[in-house]
């Protein structure tokens, strides 16, 4: 926070900030400090950032700089062993993944986790972690079991309706398994929103996705933004990141090296040379 403190890479960043990270006017998320590692190796190590309310933010980085690991530790998924993830002012650091999605904060898989030999509704309806139905004695007590059969209906309502805007509401009777690339993305992505999120980490959404679908998803991301949503989006296509992403966030070996707008990111030389540095 203090002017001495100031890291030669960030100082030398596209942002060129002097505190930790850029300052983000109304940020919906704020990861500060946070180191994750595994055995000997350090996953993340003392990543900073703040994502802007209402932005769709690149987070880029050559393999194995950290991004999927700081997805997790977001997300719940994995503890930091240091550092804190604040989420709509609130300190979310630790809580369990279902207490994250409930509090607002969802993120799709780098592979889709879709039950292949359940239907693409059937998929739907398991999304929210919350429902009333989940716990036995709640659907069994009579007074309870109105309630219950109610948020069925609302949530086949909900599920029907982020299918028809993703408009893969006629694979609905279909098997996951028999879903395309990129339509298992589009699944992915619908149970991510029906939880009624307002931000949404995904990993590498197109990766795997033919070109007309990538249109498509992107066009969907572009209107829920105009809806509300937030986007942080890993994502290796540099064409995807630079047309469609308001600012990037460059990590490499566990750190954020980079941040600032797409231009002025990607020809930051510290940027092209870890990239260079990771690829060959
Ligand atoms: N569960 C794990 N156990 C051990 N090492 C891991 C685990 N997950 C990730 N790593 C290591 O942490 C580093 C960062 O990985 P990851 O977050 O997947 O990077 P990215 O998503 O940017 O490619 C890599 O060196 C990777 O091998
Ligand atoms: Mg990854």
């Amino acid at each position: 926070m203090s002017d001495a403190d100031s890291s030669p890479s960030a100082a030398d960043s596209a942002m060129g900030t002097d505190s930790d990270h850029r300052s983000v006017d109304d940020p919906i998320l704020e990861i500060e400090r946070v180191v994750k590692r595994f055995g000997g190796i350090t996953a993340v190590d003392d990543a900073s950032f703040g994502i802007e309310r209402g932005s769709i933010t690149g987070l880029i980085g050559p393999n194995g700089a950290g991004k999927s690991t700081t997805f997790n530790c977001i997300t719940g998924v994995y503890e930091p062993d240091e550092g804190s993830v604040v989420f709509d002012g609130t300190d979310i650091t630790g809580r369990t993944p279902n207490r994250v999605a409930t509090a607002g904060l969802v993120r799709t898989f780098q592979i889709a986790r879709e039950f292949p030999e359940m239907t693409v509704l059937e998929n739907m309806m398991l999304a929210p972690k919350n429902q009333l139905g989940e716990s036995l004695w709640r659907s069994v007590a009579p007074r309870t079991r109105g309630a219950v059969i109610e948020e069925e209906k609302r949530l086949r309502e909900r599920a029907w309706e982020v299918l028809e805007f993703f408009e893969i509401d006629h694979l609905a009777g279909e098997y996951a398994g028999t879903l395309s690339g990129g339509q298992r993305k589009l699944l992915e992505l619908a149970r991510a929103l029906l939880t009624e999120p307002e931000l949404l980490l995904l990993d590498e959404p197109m990766a795997g996705v033919n070109p007309s679908l990538e249109k498509k998803l992107l066009e969907h991301i572009h209107e829920l933004q105009e809806q509300g949503y937030t986007f942080l989006l890993v994502e290796h296509d540099m064409d995807v990141i630079m047309n469609h992403t308001e600012h990037v966030i460059v990590m490499h070996q566990g750190s954020v090296l980079a941040e600032g707008a797409p231009e002025a990111v990607k020809s930051n030389e510290e940027v092209i040379e870890a990239y260079l540095g990771g690829e060959v």
